[in-house]
């Protein structure tokens, strides 16, 4: 059989699990609304939390950029490709995070890479929670250290785990804020403590708690009050902030050994102008609009409430990420498709992005919903 057979074979396999992926036109219209399939819908699946995405001020910023600096950085950072832009969206972010320096990158995964190898190689070990998101497993898996995982939120599991740990010269504990598929929250102060007890680093990636946790959408840091703080915060500028990248936050020395260190910095080109332009505009709209936040939850809330009082089973968490469990792959699939015909789309997320039997309709939440989108919403649901 030949190379091409055997590809064949493979995606045969998937389409017969109910497990093939396929990309989708997604024409957007603003607001939450797109066409899909030549029929308008209201999204329910992005990560756009606070509407920020096509603010007149995020385009207007972007825009600005692009016009001063061109299309690209030309170069990578360290070679020519290090704009006054990236300098003023790396201090106001790590102003905004709470940091002493940050580091932005293309992208949230590259991020994480740069990070977690930063902090541990082959001399260290590794606790990873087991349903973190797929770019932060891959930075704990290609760092070399020791890659332990430990239950879901499970701190006894981790404290169990951590004992065996005291032979290696460093301990990192890696972990989501708010889980992209499940939508519940590490309880970071608790899992401060407990890795302040066993002298362990912890690196959290705050991909969906920026712009979403905190009073001010800072994130999980300004969520909890800790006692103790992460070594290093990742988040992205690609999920509430509407635009592209990813960052490194953390204390100035790290910062400075990530950008001699980190190979998705060095041997990249830097972001786009424009993509730190809308950052920047996003942030600003943030800081000068913080009932985003408030609305988001709101309408997370009201949605929360909706589907529960349709008998659907909506696990922990109360923030903008609402699995739906369906468990079956295909029946996933189909509910998805209802939903579309009814003007709603919401993806079905299959294994391996959740474990297997947990397929389920990912719904997101955002402040630009209105209450007549979450209506037709729970219209949609009540026709399944
Ligand atoms: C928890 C988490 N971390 C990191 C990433 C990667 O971010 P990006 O999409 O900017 O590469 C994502 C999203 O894709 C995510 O959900």
């Amino acid at each position: 059989m030949s190379w091409i057979d055997d590809i064949h074979e493979e995606l045969h396999e998937l389409d017969a699990q109910g497990l093939r992926r396929h990309l989708r036109v997604v024409d957007v219209l603003g607001g939450m609304k797109a066409s899909v399939d030549n029929k308008d819908c209201v999204l329910f699946c992005t990560n756009n939390y606070l509407g920020l995405a096509d603010h007149p001020k995020v385009l207007e910023r972007s825009q600005r950029a692009l016009l001063r600096y061109g299309a690209g950085a030309q170069a990578s950072r360290l070679v020519s490709g290090h704009f006054p832009i990236h300098l003023q969206l790396e201090e106001i972010t790590a102003n905004f995070k709470g940091a002493e320096a940050c580091l932005a990158f293309p992208t949230g995964y590259m991020a994480n890479l740069a990070a977690v190898s930063a902090l541990v190689g082959e001399e260290d070990v590794v606790l990873c929670d087991r349903l973190n998101h797929a770019s932060l497993i891959d930075a704990c898996r290609m760092s070399k250290a020791k890659f332990m995982v430990y239950e879901h939120l499970n701190l006894d599991d981790l404290k169990k785990q951590l004992k065996k740990t005291e032979k290696y010269r460093r301990q990192l504990i890696a972990t989501d804020a708010l889980f992209s598929m499940d939508g519940d929250l590490v309880p970071l102060k608790k899992l401060m403590d407990l890795a302040h007890e066993h002298d362990s680093l912890v690196m959290v990636d705050d991909a969906h708690g920026t712009g979403v946790l905190g009073p001010e959408g800072q994130g999980i840091t300004h969520h909890f009050p800790l006692k103790h703080y992460p070594a290093v915060v990742m988040g992205t500028y690609s999920k509430a902030l509407g635009s592209m990248g990813g960052f490194v936050c953390g204390p100035r020395i790290f910062i400075e050994y990530l950008l001699n260190k980190a190979r998705t910095f060095i041997y990249t080109t830097g972001l786009a102008p424009a993509v730190c332009g809308a950052s920047l505009g996003a942030l600003e709209v943030l800081h000068e609009e913080p009932k985003r936040v408030e609305r988001l939850w709101e309408n997370a809330k009201k949605i929360r409430e909706g589907l529960r009082a349709l008998g659907h089973d909506i696990p922990r968490g109360a923030g903008p990420i609402m699995p739906v469990i369906v468990g079956d792959n295909e029946e996933a699939v189909k509910m998805s498709e209802k939903l579309l015909e009814e003007g709603i789309l919401v993806v079905a997320i299959r294994p391996p992005t959740v474990p297997k039997g947990t397929a389920r309709l990912r719904l997101s939440v955002s402040a630009a919903h209105t209450d007549a989108d979450i209506d037709k919403l729970i219209n949609a649901f009540k026709k399944l």
